[in-house]
């Protein structure tokens, strides 16, 4: 095993040397404090892994994206999103009968208890659909059992994947104070979302096949990301034995922030507003370079990608093809482009090699869609629920597991005495 060395005031130190499947290479601080009292300080964890995991592999610097060992692009190109779950939280392809025997518990778990149903009477019609999501599958755990039995946890895993997508279709409806549509059991899992949404009582709805066909491409690009905010959101509140229900729900507030999920909103928003302001991008691109002015593109940047977003590639080829099949004459795809190109010849966009990310064009794709704004981050999350399951599962599998905490550097007041002033 190969070791590195730290020095640390005059004393040498050796610490052990991960090497992972594509080598990449990792110094095992674990035994750091034991030995000198030091930790190791990383805002951001942008240089810490915090475990070994099996699921997905990224190269930010050459753009690759793989689930389980398959590259992004093949999966894109003719992969289900029923599939890709499969595929994440089980670690191999089903076979044709366990596809259709995972596929019919999906569709069989779509219903939610018709108590929860109530609770949509409470929320406001303004609630946003991802406050809704977030506090809906959390309530899950009020319905079901929350053991630690490998058989209710299987059983919680398909009731999540299966009625995420009800209580988002539901928060839809809510919010524009339509019926519910009840899911319908001949439907895929991305057809049923689009019925549930679209349906309504007084008209027959036909599921159009470009919209069931870009959906399931979008929900197969989202489905898993590795150790980003809301994954490692999710470990994190996994690792102290928190059920199911409770850790995704996690996720799925932390997925909400605009510098995350929530950044597929904020893209239309900011192009609206460009659009509005006559067009003119290149004001706005000058006020993202100035930092004073606390304004960024959004839908740029990545934490990891540092070359190139496969996901925003891919999805730039879907949104020309969706907007054409459509007949969707999107001004703001026009923006969108030539925003693009004039960053992608930008100095200061090419020195901190800041790409479009997968939510640049996944907005614009919604949007031609018909799914309104506040919808876009909460079909990010039904995207990668299964991802958050794979990783919850993979975490309580992990020998290695220890609750997650990390340390802090304290820069507080020094010991002080509390001089009592008799106060009532
Ligand atoms: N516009 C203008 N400047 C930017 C942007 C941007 N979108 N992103 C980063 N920068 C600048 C930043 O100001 C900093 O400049 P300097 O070195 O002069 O201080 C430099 O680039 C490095 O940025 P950082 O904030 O240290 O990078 P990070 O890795 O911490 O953040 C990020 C990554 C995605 C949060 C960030 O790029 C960002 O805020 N992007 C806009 C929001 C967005 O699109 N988020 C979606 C991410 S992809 C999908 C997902 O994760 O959900």
């Amino acid at each position: 095993m190969s070791t590195a060395k730290l020095i640390l005031e005059g004393r040498e130190l050796e610490l052990p040397v991960v090497v992972g499947t594509e080598n990449e290479t990792g110094i095992d601080i674990s035994s750091l404090r034991a030995k000198s009292m030091a930790i190791t300080l990383d805002p951001g964890y942008g240089n810490t892994g915090a475990c070994r995991s099996a699921i997905t592999f990224i190269d930010g610097e050459k753009g690759i994206l793989r689930y389980r060992g398959y590259p992004i692009e093949e999966l894109a190109r003719g992969a289900r999103f029923t599939e890709v779950c499969y595929l994440l939280i089980h670690g191999h392809l089903p076979s044709q009968d366990e596809l259709d025997g995972f596929r019919h518990l999906l569709t069989y778990h779509s219903m939610i208890h018709e108590d929860m149903k109530k609770f949509f009477e409470g929320y406001s019609h303004s609630a946003h659909p991802m406050a809704i999501l977030s506090s809906m599958v959390s309530a899950l755990s009020t319905y079901y059992p929350i053991t630690a039995s490998d058989a209710d946890i299987d059983l919680n895993i398909i009731r999540l994947l299966a009625k995420a997508k009800t209580i988002a279709a539901f928060a839809y409806k809510k919010s524009i104070g339509q019926p519910f549509s009840y899911p319908k059991n001949d439907l895929s899992y991305t057809a049923n979302l689009l019925h549930m949404m679209f349906s309504v009582p007084t008209e027959q709805y036909e599921v159009p096949a470009v919209l069931d066909d870009v959906l399931n491409l979008l929900l197969v690009l989202h489905a898993d990301h590795e150790q980003n905010c809301s994954t490692s959101t999710v470990r994190l509140v996994g690792s102290s034995d928190a059920n199911l229900f409770a850790s995704v729900a996690a996720g799925i507030c932390a997925l909400w922030g605009r510098l995350h999920g929530g950044a597929n909103q904020n893209v239309i928003e900011m192009l609206k507003m460009m659009h509005d302001d006559g067009g003119d991008f290149r004001k706005y691109l000058d006020k993202a370079k100035d930092s004073g002015s606390g304004f960024r593109l959004m839908g740029f940047g990545h934490r990891v990608y540092k070359n190139f977003d496969p996901r925003a590639t891919i999805l730039k080829e879907a949104a020309d093809k969706v907007l054409s099949d459509l007949h969707v004459d999107d001004p703001l795809l026009e923006i969108a482009k030539n925003l693009e190109e004039a960053a992608l010849e930008d100095d200061y966009f090419v020195e901190r090699k800041l790409y479009p990310n997968v939510d640049f064009y996944s907005g614009i794709i919604y949007r031609a869609m018909g799914i309104p704004t506040d919808m876009f981050t909460v079909i990010f999350a039904l995207g990668r629920i299964p991802g958050w399951v794979a990783h919850w599962k993979e975490l309580r599998q992990d020998p290695d597991r220890r609750i997650g905490r990390p340390r802090q550097i304290y820069v507080g007041e020094p010991q002080r005495a509390f001089v009592p002033m008799n106060r009532r």
